[in-house]
């Protein structure tokens, strides 16, 4: 089987990190780097935060280049109250010193372009991938296909009424990335990554398996569900980044249809994306906007790919209705 290779573009970040793992994981993909972007936090501590999770999973192999660290035209906003001070839950791990990150994270991309088929994966905002269009959108377009976690179509938004952080972090990148790529895209935005709850149950079946990646991940996500319960009385926390991964894997985990997608740049629905469902701006559909998605079966592919050694236990957990939300 040939290796699908992939670069991800994040901002890590709780979720992101999770994401990472899934990748790293997952023996379809090879993972040529890691860039970050400033999202969730700054890029220095996303690239920081990079190197503890690929230290945890032995794989400081891994390169990790931090790009932009200001969105294109607005003053960056982290989110240090979701996903804690250091971007990790507040576990503060140690920084690591083995390796150092890179910087020159959109030449990185350009160049691994070059050079063989790369499929992007984007778990923050687009001002990596919006740069790096603009620097080279010749180069750009030999990408196989861009999967980023952003927007909202239908669902409502988590950082205003309208807007997905992502896209309200950096919403002049998202409009450009969405009006000006000659690539696939697909958008994984609320209406999905909303479902993908890890539970309190979930949580529990990773105290249980008790070894070192589920201890990590239990860690980092303690800060994450408190900020879930206090936020929205949600039980457990939503994991958005790691759809994106999964759906890159196994396109049926989701499903979805082509649309006009632009994005609001100015006023009160800042960072709102605009799905033309009803064909109003008569534009050529620019983004796949998935709509629909099996949490349980997202959740099987999670759990099998991070402790294939718990199959059985994965399995009677998963599939008993009592344990369902
Ligand atoms: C997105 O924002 C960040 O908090 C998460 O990492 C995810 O990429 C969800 O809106
Ligand atoms: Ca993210």
């Amino acid at each position: 089987m040939e290796k699908k290779k992939v670069i991800i573009d994040c901002d890590p970040g709780i979720d992101d990190s999770l994401a990472i793992i899934l990748a790293l994981k997952s023996p379809e993909l090879e993972v040529r780097g890691i860039t970050i972007v400033s999202g969730n936090v700054h890029g220095n501590k996303g690239a920081e935060n990079a190197l503890k999770i690929l230290k945890s999973i032995n794989r400081l192999d891994v390169p990790v280049y931090v790009g932009k660290t200001e969105p294109l035209k607005r003053q960056l906003v982290t989110a240090e109250d979701t996903h804690g001070e250091d971007g990790l839950g507040e576990t503060q791990y140690p920084t690591v010193e083995e390796t150092r990150y890179r910087t020159g994270a959109v030449e990185f991309i350009l160049n691994a372009i070059k050079k063989e088929e790369i499929s992007i994966i984007a778990l923050g905002p687009l001002t990596n991938i919006a740069t790096a269009m603009q620097e080279d959108n010749e180069v750009f377009s030999k990408v196989k296909e861009i999967v980023f976690m952003g927007g909202a179509f239908k669902s409502f938004g988590n950082c205003s009424p309208v807007a997905e952080f992502n896209f309200w972090v950096d919403p002049d990148a998202a409009k450009y990335v969405l009006n000006n790529a000659k690539v696939p895209l697909t958008m994984v935005g609320l209406d999905v990554t909303r479902e993908i709850v890890l539970t309190p149950n979930y949580i529990e079946m990773l105290k249980q398996f008790n070894n070192q990646l589920s201890k990590l991940i239990v860690d980092i996500t303690r800060f994450y569900v408190n900020f879930h319960w206090k936020q929205e009385k949600t039980l457990g926390c939503v994991i958005n980044d790691p759809l994106a991964v999964a759906y890159l894997l196994d396109n049926s985990l989701c499903e979805g249809k082509s649309y006009y997608v632009d994005v609001v740049i100015e006023g009160q629905a800042i960072g709102m994306s605009m799905v033309d469902e009803g064909n109003f701006l008569r534009k050529k559909p620019n983004c796949k906007v998935l709509t629909e998605t099996d949490a349980n079966r997202f959740f099987y592919k999670f759990f099998n790919t991070l402790f294939p050694e718990f199959k059985e236990d994965i399995e009677i957990v998963l599939s008993d209705k009592r344990y369902s939300y």
